[in-house]
């Protein structure tokens, strides 16, 4: 199918079948624009609770709450209509246990009409996905690099490096084997990602891992150059648009300044303009 003629938004099966064939395209979303902008371009589109940095200037994803997620969600859900939704479940919704996930998970989907949910976690979130997986919610596991953790990985580092790559191998033969869909491989070395690609029957969703995972998926905001406060090294910039939004910001400024906006095509008569006559013949 061209990347642009109009498809059926996919679910979770839909997703898992590709694995090995051609790579799935994720974006993050959280508005409804922006979704309108990538929905014929990507597989599925995910609410991440990447929002708490790049739209609500949180320094990390701690912050974000089950009422940002529901609230993005629904912006979301309202631009897509031929790609499949997923939304973050945001630290402190999911941990205590499968009870507390399938409550949280529920209402996500309850409120925004999501197809799937996303959690952080591999070996120690299998029993959890295991859960609500059998009651009929669809999981992406995300394993590496997993930003809700950062206090206890010590930063954004690398994961699965040397000695530690027998763990990540383990998180994700762990969330395949409770169920999840897909997983998320995040700034996890290529030649694992690459192994894990091939072990796992689910597909892998690299950001910063390998082009041979079965997907990837970037930040929007990173990618078209909103977000400016740093740039991993697993981001291409494909437009700079944030210097672009500033120059145009700075225009109208001095447009206003110098009485030059608005122009007289701006402003409206006294009088409402006469109405047309329709010409004869
Ligand atoms: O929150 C997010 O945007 C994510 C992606 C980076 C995978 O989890």
């Amino acid at each position: 199918m061209s990347a642009t003629a109009k498809k059926q938004a996919p679910n979770a099966e839909d997703i898992r079948a590709r694995k090995g064939g051609t790579p799935l395209v994720s974006l993050t979303a959280y508005t409804t624009p922006m979704a309108r902008l990538m929905d014929k371009h990507c597989d599925f589109v995910l609410v991440g609770d990447s929002v708490g940095m790049v739209l609500h200037g949180l320094t990390s994803t701690l912050g974000v709450t089950m009422e940002m997620m529901i609230l993005h969600g629904q912006a979301v859900a309202r631009g897509l209509s031929q790609a499949m939704l997923v939304i973050d479940m945001p630290f402190g919704s999911y941990e205590e246990g499968p009870q507390q996930a399938f409550r949280n998970a529920a209402r996500l989907m309850a409120e925004t009409g999501c197809a799937a949910v996303k959690l952080e976690g591999g070996v120690e979130m299998a029993e959890t996905i295991r859960f609500l997986v059998k009651r009929g919610i669809p999981v992406m596991a995300h394993i590496g690099l997993t930003p809700q953790s950062i206090n206890t990985l010590g930063g954004y580092k690398v994961q699965g490096r040397d000695a530690q790559a027998d763990a990540v191998l383990a998180d994700a033969r762990a969330v395949a084997g409770a169920g999840a869909f897909s997983v998320v491989l995040e700034k996890v070395p290529q030649k694992l990602a690459d192994k894990i690609t091939a072990e796992v029957a689910i597909p892998t969703i690299g950001i910063g891992a390998s082009a041979g995972c079965d997907g990837q998926i970037l930040v929007v905001d990173d990618m078209l150059g909103f977000f400016t406060a740093f740039k991993p090294k697993f981001v291409k910039r494909y437009a700079d648009l944030g210097p672009l939004a500033e120059a145009g910001i700075a225009e109208y400024a001095a447009d206003v300044r110098a009485r030059a906006f608005p122009g007289a095509e701006h402003v409206f008569a006294d009088q409402a303009p006469a109405a047309k006559t329709p010409s004869k013949g």
